[in-house]
């Protein structure tokens, strides 16, 4: 079984599913709701397991009733949390999530800034097979993946929008997953393409920038690939890409070559974006099988 460490910011979600998009400040009437575990590494790392893999937090949550939650949902979905702190005094981070009629979503997030006081103390020397970070946690994101990457393993940032504020985690990865906002927040509005490119030979390392559902653009310094996402009928994309990016790190300790990891990570995500719920649509190994061979 391959292991990941996933570092970075986990949260508690009050999520509600509408009927209407969200365009003015009314009051909206909710069909369904959620409170739920969240956050870029948690729900990676809920993917991970889900897939199998052995999954490692590595985050900080308050010392209060969510930090609680967070912790419970994490043990039942069998994500190692030894690594996460619990730090007394600071709230645990929070979103209000809106979900609307076609699955986009709306996000406000607070979190402490002190919850990222201090980087994770990870055990030497390096024994997980990947690691994956976030932009939320820039320091603790750029010691992990320089741990990994000095340990000769597949280091995974996602770069999601700030990326300029995290560029300690940019030189440390060997692959840099970005989403669109992220690709403009480090390269500026224009052709993704062009931009990805750019990346590419700035940073001398494998990049990709998922684009929801359009194809994901992927440039290993040679040349540029164009990978397809799946059709789905989206109900709910929140964390979407959060365990698209759970679900690459975990193929790539698995020995998969990128494009590869990157096909099988959008059908894990395009699975979760199916069903309303944070992550009650996200697949196990024999779901995504299946899934993989009716779409071959
Ligand atoms: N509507 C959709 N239909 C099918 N697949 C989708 C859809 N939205 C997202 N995905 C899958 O999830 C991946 C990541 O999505 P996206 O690029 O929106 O992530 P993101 O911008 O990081 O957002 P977030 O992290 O908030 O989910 C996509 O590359 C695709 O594989
Ligand atoms: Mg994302």
């Amino acid at each position: 079984m391959a292991s990941v460490v996933c570092t970075g910011v986990v949260t508690a979600d009050l999520v509600f599913r509408l009927p209407v998009p969200v365009d003015a400040p009314v009051k909206y009437r909710a069909t369904d709701s959620a409170l739920t575990a969240g956050g870029c590494a948690l729900n990676a790392a809920a993917a991970v397991a889900r897939l199998g893999g052995a999954a490692h937090l590595a985050g900080s949550v308050g010392a209060d009733a969510l930090g609680d939650l967070v912790c419970a949902e994490m043990a039942a979905e069998g994500v190692a949390t030894g690594l996460v702190a619990r730090v007394a005094g600071v709230p645990t981070a929070r979103s209000a999530v809106l979900v609307g009629p076609g699955g986009e979503r709306t996000i406000a997030n607070h979190r402490d800034p002190r919850l990222f006081a201090a980087a994770p103390v990870l055990p030497a020397p390096f024994s997980f097979d990947a690691a994956l970070a976030d932009t939320r946690w820039p320091e603790g994101g750029a010691a992990v993946l320089a741990a990994a990457r000095a340990a000769g393993r597949p280091a995974v940032l996602d770069a999601e929008n700030p990326v300029r504020e995290a560029s300690g985690a940019l030189r440390a990865a060997s692959h840099v997953a970005f989403s669109e906002l992220g690709l403009a927040d480090w390269a500026g509005e224009g052709d993704p393409a062009a931009a990805l490119e750019r990346a590419a030979r700035d940073l001398g390392i494998w990049v990709c920038v998922t684009r929801g559902p359009a194809p994901v653009l992927v440039h290993d310094g040679a040349a540029l690939f164009e990978v397809p996402v799946f059709a789905v009928t989206a109900v709910d994309t929140l964390g979407a890409g959060d365990v698209w990016h759970g679900a690459f790190a975990l193929f790539l300790a698995e020995g998969f070559a990128p494009l590869a990891a990157v096909r099988r990570a959008n059908a894990v995500a395009a699975l979760k974006s199916s069903a309303f719920g944070g992550r009650s649509a996200l697949p196990d190994r024999d779901q995504l099988d299946r899934f993989l061979k009716e779409h071959a």
